[in-house]
């Protein structure tokens, strides 16, 4: 028998980019591939790239040029690049970094195999179709070995919303729903293996239509399965919340309380520059009826602060909306521009107003954060154990609503869910201990 070659995976970007890499991982197994943990050691390395800014794609092009020397010392080391920038620059990355043998587009994955033979043969390999076959139906099946009591499950990918500013619906595609079967199919294998909470994913998740009643359908289906006690899901759009969706956070407990609805901006005519087409109104709204079916639910959002033309006062109307909803987490990035978005042939704002609009909601952001971090001391919450901490005793877990806790003196293992009592709040964790 050969001895099994060596793969390194490096992923940027969303969850679905991690989810992905798994799949990659697994499909390259059926080549006699095994996952190592640096570079060094690799007969392949991959990156799994994301395009949505303009930094994220050019740290994959110096990745690239670091890697270069590798390859010069080690001539069969293949070297491959996947994901949103694969799918958006194609054979521009191979004429731009030579070094690189296989360009894989996101839709393709399944064909990773068929790929990977041809570089065997010493050619190089690039597909960036959409194509008609569904990939997953051709992925390899996931494999049986014991995994983290947490994982993802990608339900849905692709978007058509068409965000002024945002590449997703180019490098991903239109929306494309998996059946609920396959997915209850794979939540069930996940169960097997020892995972007790899914994290549902898609690039427009809430836009979900395998099922009967859309993603809350499912997440009723999931909630049946015996042994999967948590689900959550990620990324949605306010458009696609709709009534059952909003009723399951009330009346499915499996359903985590936990949100993270992206609203970009607070100022409607920033919103309507942007083709979100919702207002700040109707967002707020959509969160009070939220809020009514969970009252103790954390919200979390995204924005873009610098989106050409706004100006002072739309950025204020950002920072009142924030007010106002207190997200118990939110990520703000400086708008970028990107080739072939609509938004990126509009005049940007002084990168110095930018930067200092940016600081300005990530202070507001960061001090509702720690306020809700430390509202959270003296409550009971459940967490479930994912991994030990560097202290004896000490286990280290996510509670119901994401916040990452360490609980001490833990009697508890991995893969357990433990009510505890939060104690202290630190700034990006709760300590607690076992009731
Ligand atoms: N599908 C998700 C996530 C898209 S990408 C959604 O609709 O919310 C994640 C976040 O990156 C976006 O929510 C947005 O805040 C940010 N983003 C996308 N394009 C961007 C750009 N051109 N410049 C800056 N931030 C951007
Ligand atoms: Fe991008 Fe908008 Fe689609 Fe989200 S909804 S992926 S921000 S186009
Ligand atoms: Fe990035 Fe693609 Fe995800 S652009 S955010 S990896 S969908």
């Amino acid at each position: 028998m050969t001895a099994p070659k060596k793969l390194f995976i490096k992923t940027y970007g969303c969850q679905m980019n991690v989810y992905d890499s798994e799949r990659m991982a697994e499909a390259l197994g059926g080549k006699g591939y095994v996952e190592t943990k640096t570079a060094d050691d690799a007969d392949m390395i991959l990156l799994n790239t994301c395009h949505i800014r303009e930094k994220a794609a050019e740290k994959v092009y110096s990745e690239l040029g670091r890697l270069k020397p590798l390859k010069d010392l080690k001539p069969d080391l293949k070297i491959g690049v996947a994901g949103c920038v694969a799918q958006a620059e194609g054979a521009e990355i191979m004429r731009r970094q030579p070094a690189v043998d296989l360009v894989v587009g996101p839709q393709s994955y399944h064909r990773l195999p068929a790929m990977e033979e041809r570089l065997r043969q010493g050619q190089t390999a690039l597909d960036t179709d959409f194509p008609e076959e569904d990939k997953f139906e051709h992925l390899q099946s996931r494999p049986k070995a014991k995994r983290a009591p947490a994982a993802f499950l990608t339900v849905q990918e692709g978007c058509d919303k068409f965000c002024a500013f945002c590449v997703v619906p180019y490098t991903r595609g239109a929306e494309v729903s998996r059946p609920a079967m396959r997915i209850l199919q794979e939540a069930r294998d996940l169960v097997e293996r020892g995972v007790r909470e899914v994290t549902l994913l898609g690039q427009n998740v809430n836009a979900y239509h395998g099922h009967d009643g859309g993603l809350a359908g499912l997440i009723r289906a999931l909630a049946k399965v015996d042994g999967l006690e948590r689900i959550r899901y990620t990324t949605s759009h306010p458009n696609d919340m709709d009534d059952d969706l909003i009723a399951a956070h009330g009346d499915v407990p499996e359903l985590m309380p936990y949100l993270h609805l992206p609203v970009q901006s607070g100022s409607d005519r920033i919103l309507k520059r942007m083709n979100r087409s919702h207002t700040a109104e109707s967002y707020l709204r959509l969160l009070e009826r939220i809020r009514a079916a969970r009252p103790d639910i954390i919200l979390s959002g995204d924005f873009i602060v610098g989106f050409p033309e706004e100006t002072d006062a739309d950025f204020e109307a950002t920072m009142d909306l924030v007010r106002e909803v207190k997200y118990g987490y939110a990520y703000s990035f400086k708008y970028s521009a990107r080739p072939g978005t609509p938004a990126a042939e509009r005049a940007l704002v002084d990168p110095k107003v930018a930067d200092d609009r940016l600081q300005q909601l990530q202070a507001l952001i960061s001090s509702h954060q720690y306020e809700i971090q430390r509202s959270m001391v003296g409550r009971d919450v459940s967490v479930l154990v994912e991994r030990a901490g560097r202290q004896s005793g000490q286990m280290l877990g996510k509670s119901e609503y994401l916040h990452s806790v360490h609980i001490e003196d833990c009697t508890a293992g991995i893969g357990d869910i433990v009510n505890v009592r939060i104690v202290e709040a630190k700034t990006n964790s709760l300590t607690a201990r076992q009731q």
